[in-house]
């Protein structure tokens, strides 16, 4: 997609299934990159501060009912109305830490019972991150993490299937990190791992894109 070899920022997903950690370890290495004087910044999936990101809200909080295959699409298409935003900020040398992506897309739709291939197909062409963190926690000790609050998916028998889709989108940029540690030891794993990856791709890794 792109063969400059000019200095950018990383773009890290942080991916696993419902109370795996996953926003906490993101607020805790945003203020680790930060301290460090790196430009970054927190974005999340779904973005639900755009029209389709409240139909979306809509959807998970069961105000609305839509055909899995649409909602499959508006999770793609709120990924889709922020790329160009995406690939500004990383060429301008900003950092960004994500908070689900096209993984969790796929995932949890296909866990529903869409066909795997037809969920990735809408994905196709969005930024690739330089790494994925998928915070990795057998469904039944996240359940017992404070309880599911609410929303449409969160439900064990549901986060079981979600974790054996999870496994099939797993490929070199991801690394695995065993979230039924202390948050202290993940922060840790995790800031280990981010720091490389921010590094390489200050020297001048080249963008990529999804699925290709
Ligand atoms: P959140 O709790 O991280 O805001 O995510 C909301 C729910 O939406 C969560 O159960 C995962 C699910 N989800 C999808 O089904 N498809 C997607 O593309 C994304 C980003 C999230």
């Amino acid at each position: 997609m792109d063969a400059s070899n000019e200095s950018r920022g990383a773009l890290v997903v942080f991916e696993g299934l419902d109370r795996s950690g996953k926003t906490s370890q993101c607020g805790r290495l945003l203020s680790y990159l930060e301290g460090l004087g790196h430009s970054i910044e927190l974005w999340r999936f779904p973005d639900r501060t755009t029209s389709v990101g409240k139909m979306i809200s809509a959807y998970l909080s069961n105000e609305s009912q839509l055909d899995d295959h649409t909602i499959h699409l508006l999770f793609s298409a709120n990924r889709w109305e922020k790329r160009s935003m995406m690939e500004m900020k990383l060429k301008a040398g900003t950092t960004l830490i994500v908070d689900r992506y096209s993984y969790s897309g796929v995932a949890f739709s296909s866990a529903k019972g869409l066909d795997f291939e037809w969920c990735k197909a809408p994905e196709i062409g969005l930024i690739a991150p330089d790494l994925v963190l998928y915070l990795e926690i057998p469904p039944e000790k996240a359940a017992e993490r404070g309880g599911y609050g609410g929303e449409r998916y969160e439900q064990l028998k549901f986060q079981k299937k979600v974790a054996q889709h999870y496994k099939l989108l797993e490929d070199s940029s991801w690394k695995i990190i065993d979230a039924s540690q202390s948050m202290e030891d993940v922060e840790k794993q995790v800031k280990e791992t981010v720091s490389e990856h921010v590094l390489s791709c200050q020297k001048g890794k080249a963008l990529s894109s999804l699925w290709s």
